[in-house]
């Protein structure tokens, strides 16, 4: 069983897709940066232990040594983001080569950033999707696991896309967190 720890800054909803999940994994901490991450009171209902790593008053150096002194205590030997807002330094990103995950709703590299929903839906294009990816040091662009589409219909809106990517992104964390743990158990 892979110890992981789970990153989030918001709503949590992957988060809570991934601890009721099947996947063969122990989430040994929720990692949140802001005390008001709804994501807390999932953990809380779910049982999983999380902490609260806030960047404010500390250095970005300071404030991985704290999140990596966590890791270490945890044994944690993957970390996935699922709307974690902080952008890891490339020394961050070392510790952990190819043992970060991420989810990102767009088919990458069309998309990248924080708003790949919206500026998907602004453009006007007609097949966005979900892409599961490893992290590296750029924004958004570490080696694909894995992407699935979700196609904007004529009457969809913002609210509707946002509802399949979200149902997207559900099926498609899981099942490519299972392709990258059986690969390496
Ligand atoms: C998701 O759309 C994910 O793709 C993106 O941030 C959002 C997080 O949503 N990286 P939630 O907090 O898991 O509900």
């Amino acid at each position: 069983m892979a110890n992981v720890a789970v990153f989030a800054s918001g709503s949590g909803s992957n988060f809570e897709n991934i601890a009721t999940s099947d996947l063969n994994i122990d989430i040994k901490v929720l990692i949140v940066d802001n005390k008001d991450a709804k994501a807390i009171e999932r953990a809380k209902r779910l049982n999983v232990p999380y902490k609260i790593v806030e960047r404010t008053g500390k250095t970005r150096d300071q404030f991985e040594q704290d999140i990596l002194e966590i890791l270490k205590q945890g044994n944690v030997e993957y970390i996935l983001l699922a709307g974690f807002m902080k952008i890891l330094s490339a020394k961050f990103i070392e510790q952990y080569d190819r043992k970060i995950i991420n989810i990102h709703p767009s088919l990458l590299p069309s998309f990248k950033g924080k708003d790949g929903i919206l500026d998907a839906y602004n453009y006007g294009v007609k097949v966005s999707g979900v892409t599961v990816h490893y992290v590296d040091s750029g924004i958004d662009t570490g080696e694909i696991i894995d992407q699935a589409p979700v196609i904007i219909e004529d009457d969809d809106t913002l609210e509707t896309f946002e509802d399949k990517i979200h149902a997207t992104e559900y099926e498609l964390y899981i099942r490519a967190l299972k392709k990258v743990l059986e690969v390496n158990e």
